[in-house]
């Protein structure tokens, strides 16, 4: 997709659609005239997600302009108009629309603005379709894309050129976790990241089963023991060309690429979903590609461990105790409670690979799903300062994340007498204790984790996205890299 910024009224763009802002209680001046009607019939209000498509409209030299509802003025930000942008996108696919234009007005004219409304409508683009045979079945995607502002600088050309990069990362996560478990194994998922380092210049590297034996990841291998496909940990590095600190940023992301629970199995109903348990995996290779492109001061390694849990002959049983690469012993108790004990050997070895801080997200537990639903992430931290940069990373991303707590009490729901931890907690606060279960191995390293159970996938489409992967963390990983200091 072409992606172009220009300096350039609304009415002078020649494009197949222009994308015209309309703030609500506000009716642009001069459109009062021609589209005094719409106006007065409420038909066009400036609400959020009202979309008004009109045919040579006077005055303008694009085919169709589309008048999009921007909220209230003084709301107005750029998660808003990321969204917006979207939406946009969506509307208008299937029309025969191949070039369009967004005009923005000053007041969506600054560097965030402009990363937004290119993030934004590249992300709408995306489909989940690409198995689809039948290309009548598809929508004719746009083929470019012109943002006209009132005034240029380098800084808005910067912030464009940040937005395509943030928003291609997205769709290559996506592109990922919509594979399905039977092409996407393991080893498939460490071969698309290792193309996309091979791609980017990062350094790349997987351990493989036999290796994993030898440095004692024995938490890990007993979830992978259940099925015929082979474990791999995914290890990208990036390494800054003038690094400002001595600091370096691991990121960790859940590589399970099918979660049938193992012994302790899923009902039927819905375990189709669990193809996307690799979902914060996909967003850690993502972000990895975005780095690699954007060049933050920090160095940062980006870690999956990938595994299929599957109820095999060799499968690992409730009762079974596994030592851990930190030496930790672990009584299985369930399962199905299986990213903490993968995420436990991948934090574990993040940190003997001289990572000073570390985030990992995961698509962990039902039990976040239930505490926040399918709108923020549950945020769970050992320290302050981190997740205070964790936090402002995500707002900047338009990503909604939730501090959650994570007090030393969850951690008496984890005692067993016959090893060192147990893998589950009681029925109540399982997002919680499965955040305590991974503090132990992150131990005094600064850690943030985030649970994006039920973020990281749309089970419906939104108006800015289609159903299916949303890329949720990339955007907040690719912010705390960029901000760093
Ligand atoms: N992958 C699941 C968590 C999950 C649930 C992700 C729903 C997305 C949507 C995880 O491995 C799991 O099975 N967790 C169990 C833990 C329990 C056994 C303590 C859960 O949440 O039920
Ligand atoms: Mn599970
Ligand atoms: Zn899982």
């Amino acid at each position: 997709m072409e992606l172009k910024l220009v300096t350039a009224n609304a009415t002078d763009i020649d494009a197949d659609a222009v994308v015209v802002l309309e703030w609500e209680g506000e009716p642009r001046p001069e459109l009062e005239k021609s589209l005094a009607d719409l106006y007065t019939s409420g038909e066009i209000k400036g609400k959020p997600n009202e979309f008004t498509l009109l045919h040579h409209l006077a005055g303008f030299k694009s085919r169709r302009t589309l008048i999009a509802g921007a909220g209230k003025r003084e709301k107005f930000n750029p998660a808003s108009l990321r969204k917006l942008a979207g939406a946009a996108v969506r509307h208008l696919k299937g029309k025969g629309i191949a070039t369009l234009a967004f005009a923005l007005d000053d007041a969506a004219g600054t560097p965030a603005h402009i990363s937004a409304v290119a993030e934004g409508a590249l992300l709408g683009g995306w489909e989940p379709d690409y198995l689809k045979t039948d290309k009548k079945e598809k929508d004719e995607p746009i083929s470019a894309i012109t943002i006209a502002t009132r005034t240029a600088d380098a800084s808005l050309t910067a912030a464009l050129e940040k937005g395509r990069v943030v928003a291609e990362a997205a769709n290559l996560t996506r592109d990922i976790a919509v594979e399905p478990p039977n092409l996407l194994t393991p080893l498939a998922l460490a071969d698309r990241a290792r193309k996309m380092s091979e791609a980017c210049g990062l350094s790349f590297e997987v351990l493989d089963q036999d290796r994993m034996r030898q440095l004692g990841m024995g938490s890990l291998l007993g979830v992978a023991q259940g099925s015929d496909a082979p474990p791999a940990m995914i290890i990208m590095r990036y390494t800054p060309a003038n690094a400002t600190s001595k600091d370096h940023l691991g990121l960790v992301g859940k590589g399970v690429t099918f979660d049938t629970g193992g012994i302790s199995i899923k009902p039927s109903e819905g375990m189709e979903k669990m193809k996307y348990d690799m979902a914060g995996g996909a967003a850690v290779i993502g972000a990895m590609q975005a780095i690699a492109h954007l060049k933050p001061s920090v160095a940062v390694t980006g870690i999956v461990p990938a595994v299929e849990n599957m109820p095999g002959s060799n499968a690992q049983r409730p009762g079974d105790i596994v030592t851990s690469l930190s030496g930790k012993t672990i009584e299985i108790l369930n399962t199905d409670a299986e990213g903490r004990l993968i995420l436990a050997d991948a934090i574990t070895y993040a940190k003997q690979l001289g990572c000073t801080h570390l985030v990992d997200t995961a698509t962990l537990t039902g039990a976040i799903v239930v505490a926040l639903g399918h709108t923020s992430s549950g945020v769970f931290t050992n320290n302050d300062e981190l997740l205070a940069r964790w936090m402002t990373a995500s707002v900047e991303a338009g990503e909604n994340m939730w501090h959650m707590p994570l007090d030393d009490d969850y951690r008496d729901q984890l005692k067993t007498v016959y090893a060192d931890i147990q893998n589950i907690g009681t029925r109540w606060g399982g997002a919680c204790t499965a955040a305590m279960f991974l503090k132990e191995f992150a131990e005094d390293t600064p850690w943030v984790h985030v649970d994006v159970a039920g973020t990281a996938w749309l089970d419906d489409a939104k108006p800015s996205l289609a159903k299916g992967p949303t890329g949720v963390p990339l955007g907040t990983f690719v912010n705390l890299a960029m901000n760093w200091r």
